[in-house]
């Protein structure tokens, strides 16, 4: 049988006195596209954050492809899109690449360069020092690096926010084509509109715990809004 691509047990997470997680038990498919809903301070980036093992949960157990999240091996595996850039201001556009490309040994890696900038409309600054760029166009690299090593599992933290439109369109349309390839995406976000339009699941995460877990196909955005982001439970 397939394993699944994400296994979490009775995950918790504590901040000192602060509940961040509470007993979250969760399985991700490989290929699915869940989207991670919930009000601010919810526990999403906590979630996502254990999830590429940037941070430990407290106690419980993640197995990624069945192993530690920070093996080597799944480290390959995985992309994060959040606020965070990771580029060098004073290296090109191709020189930043040609780095990630170097640490997570892309193969074929000058056409796989070529083909990221492209997909991000970059080709004609590819030679420019990523210092020069205007905000939208670092916004851009920064999806093409996340990229570049054919990720299988992508978790993407509020990824639209602060994106112009240009960047906003071209990741929803990479993300569409993530989603043929059968890669794993997890996303979380605002935007339950764009949410239902990508995702095929969406969890609600409220007060450390997954609220409701459900099938995009049976709710709409409003519905969903409704019932879980109205301001009157917002004191519950
Ligand atoms: N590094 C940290 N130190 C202390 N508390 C934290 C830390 N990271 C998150 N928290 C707390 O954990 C809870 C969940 O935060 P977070 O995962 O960032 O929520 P979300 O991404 O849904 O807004 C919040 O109460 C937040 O203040
Ligand atoms: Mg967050």
């Amino acid at each position: 049988m397939l394993l699944p691509a994400l296994e979490l047990t009775k995950v918790s997470k504590d901040f000192g006195r602060i509940i961040a997680l509470r007993n979250i038990d969760l399985t991700i498919q490989s290929g699915e596209f869940v989207s991670i809903l919930g009000r601010n301070g919810a526990g999403k980036t906590t979630l996502l954050n254990i999830i590429s093992g940037v941070s430990k949960p407290s106690s419980g157990l993640v197995e990624l492809y069945g192993g530690d999240p920070a093996d080597t091996e799944n480290k390959s595996k995985l992309a994060v899109i959040s606020h965070e850039v990771f580029l060098y201001n004073n290296l090109t556009a191709t020189e930043n690449l040609e780095y990630y490309a170097s640490i997570y040994g892309v193969k074929d890696a000058e056409q796989r360069i070529k083909d990221v900038l492209q997909s991000v409309e970059l080709m004609h600054r590819r030679f420019d020092l990523v210092g020069t760029f205007s905000r939208g166009m670092t916004q851009r690299l920064t999806i093409a690096r996340a990229l570049l090593h054919e990720p299988s599992l992508l978790l993407l933290d509020e990824p639209f926010t602060g994106l112009d439109q240009l960047a906003i369109g071209i990741l929803i349309s990479l993300l569409r084509k993530q989603k043929e390839l059968g890669r794993t995406i997890l996303l979380t976000t605002h935007d339950l509109h764009t949410a239902k339009e990508l995702s095929q699941r969406y969890l609600i995460l409220e007060k450390h715990r997954i609220l409701h877990d459900g099938l995009m196909a049976d709710t709409n955005p409003d519905e969903i809004r409704q019932k879980y982001f109205s301001s009157d439970r917002s004191g519950e």
